[in-house]
């Protein structure tokens, strides 16, 4: 774990669900202000929930959650990205219909003090040459690098990854951890992935979930060797 002095995100006994059904039990983590965290576990597991209860998506149902020093009991997503979180979902990550250079825009508008477009191109160069593109007509690479750059138009201090690399060619992948591997030296990451190796490349700490609670954790390097790894892995 993280000291509360190094810690941008401390989660306490989470336990979050839908309705009357719970997901999270008595979930414990955190994140550093800098450097990525890996969290990972098999379908189902309950990685998307937690990400989603750590966005304000979701209520929890008991626990607490200190984002960057304040607890983060009732306040709404709106609040939690105006005080630097950044969240990119699993799915409906783009606006379709909007084109590259529209999404930006309004990824821009989270921080009105944003410097435009260019560390967001500059970040993936693929992008520039496609501003004028309809975000629906982006191969699921390119659509992934827009959601993220337009998360970090919003000058995250934690950024919530889920699944950056779901759907991707080998080749982007590649791409997409090599700059979030830039980024984590910048602001912290939250990296919920299935692709166990990238994760573990780019974050220096892990988390695997088990059915909804967390079963193992320790430095990414320790995870990687761990001989029940595959046990919450396997299929
Ligand atoms: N909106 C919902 N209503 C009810 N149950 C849900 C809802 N969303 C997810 N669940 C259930 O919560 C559990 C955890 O789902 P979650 O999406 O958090 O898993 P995950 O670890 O992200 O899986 P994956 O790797 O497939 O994305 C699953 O049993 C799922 O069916
Ligand atoms: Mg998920």
């Amino acid at each position: 774990m993280f000291d509360t002095d190094s810690s941008i995100l401390s989660v306490q006994g989470l336990n979050a669900g839908y309705g009357r059904s719970q997901v999270l039990f008595d979930c414990t983590m955190g994140a550093p202000t800098k450097g990525a965290v890996a969290v990972l576990g098999r379908n189902g597991a309950g990685k998307t929930t937690l990400l989603k209860t750590l966005a304000g998506e979701l209520e929890p149902m008991g626990g607490s959650i200190t984002f960057d020093g304040a607890d983060c009991a009732g306040e709404p997503t709106e609040n939690r990205v105006r005080r630097g979180l950044g969240y990119v979902p699993q799915d409906h990550t783009v606006f379709r219909s909007l084109t590259v250079r529209e999404n930006l825009a309004l990824g821009a508008m989270a921080d009105p003090k944003s410097d435009g477009f260019d560390m967001a191109l500059d970040f993936f160069p693929k992008l520039a040459g496609r501003l004028d593109q309809e975000a629906g007509t982006l191969s699921g690479g390119e659509r992934k690098m827009l959601a993220i750059s337009r998360a970090i138009l919003g000058k995250p201090h934690l950024l919530l990854l889920d699944e950056p690399t779901e759907g991707v060619w080998i080749g982007v992948i590649e791409e997409i951890a090599d700059r979030l591997t830039e980024l984590s030296k910048e602001i912290s990451l939250i990296i919920v992935e299935q692709h166990i190796e990238l994760a573990l490349r780019v974050a220096d700490y892990a988390y695997v979930m088990g059915r909804g609670a967390m079963a193992l954790e320790g430095a990414a390097e320790e995870i990687k060797k761990h001989p029940d790894l595959v046990r919450y892995l396997a299929p």
